[in-house]
């Protein structure tokens, strides 16, 4: 259920607007709120404080007050920008997600996470904030580039490596439905990865422990996106290598059996042809140093030990990342 409220602003951006924007309006049918909408400009490159700024501002002139609701309506993007701006506008106003890419349902809209970039680096400035409500329906993934659905697909494949082997077994044998993008299999596998990211959210919601198992592939897989200058990776993509990375130490150092660790492996690759590794393993290896994720100095690794069990790990030889990320050109890629 929507919350209730007088004033409702609805942030997105022109393309989603396009394909999404009436269906969203339609549906307050009835409802006597007013209903604005905002938008930023889209992608990455606006996920700034000068855009937060920007709606801001037109929400001032909307005379949005603190009984306004926002809404996003969008992607990762808008999601963090939205929620940061309901997390600072008036020191903080309610909002509800309406995430539409697969990422966003599985993912950015659950946790509380919100923020933007700075130039110097991703998501440095932003707060913790719920929303009041995330209406995630499988029905707006029909019109998303296929690159972005299969790109999104790898955090629900991630969810099931660390928590879920049903998540796992459930890719493994409906990969021809979920590529279809089959409206029932979506549900069933929405469903149970934001069961997954949300349990692991409520058991540490400000990730001092438990929830770091959610970096699992996100190491390296931040390491090739940045050394790339997000130009040549989705993140989802990113992540996928970071997962096969991840594999191979987690085998080289005997925590995963050879079959176990092929099984991953493989599930990865079947869901897409991901684009070629080229970076340099040793540039990989020392922009790990530079993560946000980085305590005291230690690069900390989320390994499988098993498909639905991983270790948080700081103990990794740094000859093993490097051979890790040296293989990755060996395998398959587009
Ligand atoms: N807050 C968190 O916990 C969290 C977690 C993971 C990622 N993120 C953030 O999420 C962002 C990435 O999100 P994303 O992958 O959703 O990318 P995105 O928001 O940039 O969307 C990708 C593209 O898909 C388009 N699009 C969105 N929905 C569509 C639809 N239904 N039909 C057609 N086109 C559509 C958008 O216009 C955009 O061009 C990053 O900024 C990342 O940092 C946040
Ligand atoms: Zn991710």
């Amino acid at each position: 259920m929507l919350p209730t409220a007088r004033h409702f602003a609805v942030v997105t951006t022109e393309p989603i607007r396009r394909h999404w924007g009436m269906p969203l309006l339609e549906s307050f049918t009835g409802d006597p709120a007013r209903v604005d909408v905002i938008e930023m400009q889209d992608g990455e490159r606006y996920k700034t404080m000068s855009t937060v700024e920007r709606l801001a501002s037109e929400l001032v002139k909307l005379n949005a007050d603190r009984n306004t609701v926002l809404i996003a309506l969008g992607g990762g993007v808008v999601g963090d920008v939205t929620g940061f701006l309901a997390g600072i506008y008036m020191r903080g106003i309610r909002f509800v997600q309406v995430p539409t890419t697969f990422l966003a349902q599985v993912d950015s809209s659950v946790g509380g996470k919100t923020g933007v970039n700075l130039r110097v680096g991703k998501n440095l400035v932003g707060c913790f904030k719920q929303p009041e409500l995330v209406l995630a329906d499988p029905m707006v993934l029909t019109s998303l580039p296929e690159r972005e659905y299969r790109s999104g697909l790898y955090e629900s494949l991630k969810t099931g490596v660390i928590r879920n082997p049903e998540i796992f077994e459930f890719m493994e044998a409906q990969r021809d439905t979920i590529l279809e993008r089959k409206i029932e299999a979506l549900e069933w596998l929405i469903a149970e990865s934001v069961r997954v990211k949300a349990d692991v959210v409520g058991e540490d919601e400000e990730e001092h422990g438990v929830r770091k198992i959610l970096n699992f592939g996100h190491t390296i897989g931040h390491a090739l996106e940045a050394d790339t200058s997000y130009k040549v990776f989705l993140h989802g993509e990113a992540v996928a290598w970071g997962m096969i990375a991840a594999t191979r130490m987690a085998q080289r150092t005997k925590r995963i059996d050879a079959e176990e660790a092929s099984r991953i492996i493989q599930l990865v690759l079947s869901y897409n042809k991901l684009p070629p590794v080229q970076s340099r393993a040793n540039n990989i290896t020392r922009r790990l140093g530079a993560d946000k994720k980085t305590l005291d100095g230690q690069v900390h690794f989320i390994l499988p030990c098993a498909v639905g069990r991983v270790e948080d790990t700081t103990d990794v030889a740094a000859e093993v990342v490097l051979e890790a990320v040296s293989e990755l050109r060996s395998f398959p890629q587009a």
